[in-house]
């Protein structure tokens, strides 16, 4: 004897021979469920909503007495309100006649995907919005429902979609049209399985999403196709808001003093992205409405001015945000234009300044499922935020880091673009200088015109630990005057600086230099970002870290052997910093593509401690001492092995550790 089982809401159906028990249909019929145990019946993952009643559209009758009566593990397994709701364990219910099975979202087994990053990062794909494609029957005198609950009660026959189903104003609006356009066929777009979001007329398959980083500086873009799981598009640009203040401080401070400041910079920010999103549907040659769904991600304060919330709050101790949780407001609240129904969903922040960006880049990189090594993540930017620890504990902490380390506040400091300096070399003997530019492959002195105009974040990295090595700068961070250079030379502002490309090499027709100023404005960074690691070091009491991940554009560039030489990160063997480039970005779009990373954003987010360092016992003495190069007091074996220098041992190693 066969019978006909029809899983919903991917709607395949079959026949399947009696005593087959449903997870058995499942895997002939294609439908991937969860299944941890195998089948035993110990999990529990394998739950199934049995339906009752005649299904016309489909062509059956189901009830729950078509399957054996729950057994004990069923009645262990599932709660007494499941039971009652005609819930089962696929793998325990054996078919004895027709029925129609909804699956729920935890049951559902989704492909996994990998986004295309150069690091693999597998995820499920499960995006927070699905279409649905209907043939509905007209209305008529004796069916006169109105468009609206035919809709729900189509999506309920045809795909299980059970529940009172939202509606949006916007679909609403375009409902009647959308329905009789095409014959009462149509597309419903369906977000989190609770609201109908976009309703298409016609077969529509295509979805797409975007996921924004809101950097403080840089703002980074990606168009992501849901239904294949790929991102189709990429673009970045420099968050306007940097016109209001470089940092986040004086962005609190613009919306503090002026009536109309926070208005102004969402607005910024908003007709950025927005600009972002529409070269990025231009070039893939679909519709900005075509975009069902957008996540963002921010630290406190970007977040909160993208979203029209106070942030003076955030700018002062106790440092209380507006709200720490995930949001999920209307894009077109936000004034975010893609499909007018879309919502925007905000990851969860995690305390102080340190927001929804840095809970991205974790679940980009999972420290948190990390067994036994201690990891170190370093997300630099102009706010750094730091993470430290693995499965059983993570702290974190976030650095005033300042613009520097972007090219910013360094007299010839640029965006790393065509003729930036991103690599210096600096000979110990002559002091001459080899650097490289981007977009050209020769070094210089292999090519005599290099066309350079300025230095990034990168360079300024590069030529700062170069001067250290070659004796250029002392281990205090004053230029040596004493070397008999023509490239140490007085400045315009009396201070001492070094010559890095003599004027007829650059594009810009004068001598493009390294002022004293600007070695102290990379020590202060690198101070800021040493101390908020060691700090978190020495909360968790671990002397040495296993990995150091390197997050953010910047990192991605960083030649991380200078970094360890400057002692911008704890001492490390140099083959275990990794540079994981725009983690936040990957987070977002991780979160785009699957739902369940939203859920688990919450836990992550408030598993995490937040540890005040500025706030520390000895905070100024830690960080004067982190000002030398690479350090006054730690020991750093590995940087000094590179630099040349004695590795401090005995006791002396002793004191620079403790
Ligand atoms: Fe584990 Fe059914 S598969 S309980």
């Amino acid at each position: 004897m066969a019978y006909t089982v029809i899983f919903q809401p991917s709607g395949r159906r079959g026949e399947v021979k009696a005593g087959t028990t449903l997870l058995e249909a499942a895997q002939q019929l294609g439908v991937g469920l969860e299944s941890a145990c195998g089948g035993a019946g110990t999990c529990g993952k394998c739950k199934l909503r049995i339906e009752s009643g005649f299904f016309p559209k489909l062509g059956i009758t189901s009830t729950p007495a078509h399957l054996t009566p729950p057994t004990e593990e069923e009645k262990q397994k599932l709660e007494a309100r499941e039971l009652q709701d005609d819930y089962r364990l696929a793998c325990r219910a054996r078919v004895e006649g027709d029925v129609l099975v909804y699956v729920p979202e935890k049951s559902r087994v989704a492909p996994q995907v990998i986004l295309e990053t150069g690091r693999e990062r597998a995820f499920r794909l499960d995006p927070a919005v699905r279409k649905y494609y209907l043939e509905l029957s007209p209305p008529t005198l004796r069916d006169p429902r109105d468009d609206c609950e035919r809709l729900r009660d189509g999506l309920r026959a045809q795909y299980g979609l059970g529940g009172e189903l939202k509606i949006d104003y916007a679909a609403l609006l375009s409902l009647p049209e959308a329905l009789r356009r095409e014959n009462w066929k149509v597309t419903v777009t369906v977000w989190m399985d609770r609201e109908i979001i976009a309703v298409e007329p016609g077969r529509k398959e295509l979805a797409y999403g975007v996921a924004v980083d809101v950097g403080t500086t840089t703002l980074a873009a990606y168009l992501c196709d849901l239904g294949r799981g790929v991102t189709v598009g990429r673009k970045s640009a420099m968050n306007p808001q940097v016109r209001y203040g470089e940092d986040i401080l004086s962005r609190v401070g613009y919306a503090a003093s002026r009536p109309s400041g926070l208005e102004e910079m969402q607005n910024a920010v908003v007709q950025a992205v927005n600009g972002l999103i529409r070269e990025m549907v231009a070039e893939a040659g679909i519709s900005s409405e075509e975009v069902l769904d957008i996540v963002l991600v921010g630290n406190t304060v970007m977040h909160h001015i993208l979203c029209g919330l106070d942030p003076r709050f955030v700018g002062q101790a106790p440092f209380a945000p507006v709200v720490k949780g995930p949001l999920d407001l209307r894009a077109r609240d936000l004034g975010i234009e893609i499909a007018p129904g879309a919502k925007a969903h905000l990851l969860p922040l995690e305390a102080a300044f340190v927001g929804a960006d840095n809970v991205a880049v974790l679940l980009a990189e999972e420290p948190y499922r990390q067994e036994d090594e201690i990891w170190l993540i370093i997300d630099i930017g102009t706010n750094g935020e730091v993470v430290l620890g693995n499965r059983r504990r993570l702290l974190c902490t976030s650095c005033a880091t300042g613009p520097a380390l972007e090219g910013a506040q360094i007299r010839f400091g640029m965006r790393a673009a065509p003729g930036a300096i991103e690599k210096v070399r600096i000979d110990s003997h002559t002091l001459e200088v080899g650097y490289k530019v981007i977009g050209r492959e020769e070094w210089y002195p292999e090519i005599g015109h290099t066309g350079a105009r300025g230095i990034c974040g990168s360079g300024i990295v590069d030529a700062v630990a170069e001067m250290f090595r070659a004796g250029v700068l002392l281990p205090d961070g004053r230029i040596n005057r004493r070397l008999a250079t023509s490239r140490i030379r007085q400045g315009e502002d009396g201070q001492p600086e070094f010559v890095l490309a003599w004027a007829p090499e650059t594009a810009l027709g004068q001598d493009i230099t390294v002022t004293q100023k600007d070695v102290r404005a990379v020590q202060l960074a690198k101070a800021a970002l040493y101390v908020g690691a060691r700090f978190l070091m020495q909360k968790l009491g671990v002397d040495k870290v296993d990995r150091i991940v390197l997050a953010g554009a910047f990192g991605t560039y960083l030649d991380r052997e200078r970094a360890l030489m400057i002692g911008m990160i704890p001492d490390c063997e140099p083959e275990r910093i990794v540079a994981v480039g725009n983690a936040a970005g990957d987070g977002a779009q991780i979160a785009l593509f699957d739902r369940s990373k939203r859920t688990e954003a919450v836990q992550v987010a408030q598993q995490v401690e937040f540890v005040e360092t500025a706030a520390e016992p000895d905070f100024q003495k830690h960080f004067l001492a982190a000002m030398a190069f690479p350090h006054a007091r730690d020991a750093f074996p590995h940087a000094r092995r590179m630099l040349g220098l004695p590795v401090l041992t005995g006791d002396l190693a002793g004191r620079a550790g403790s």
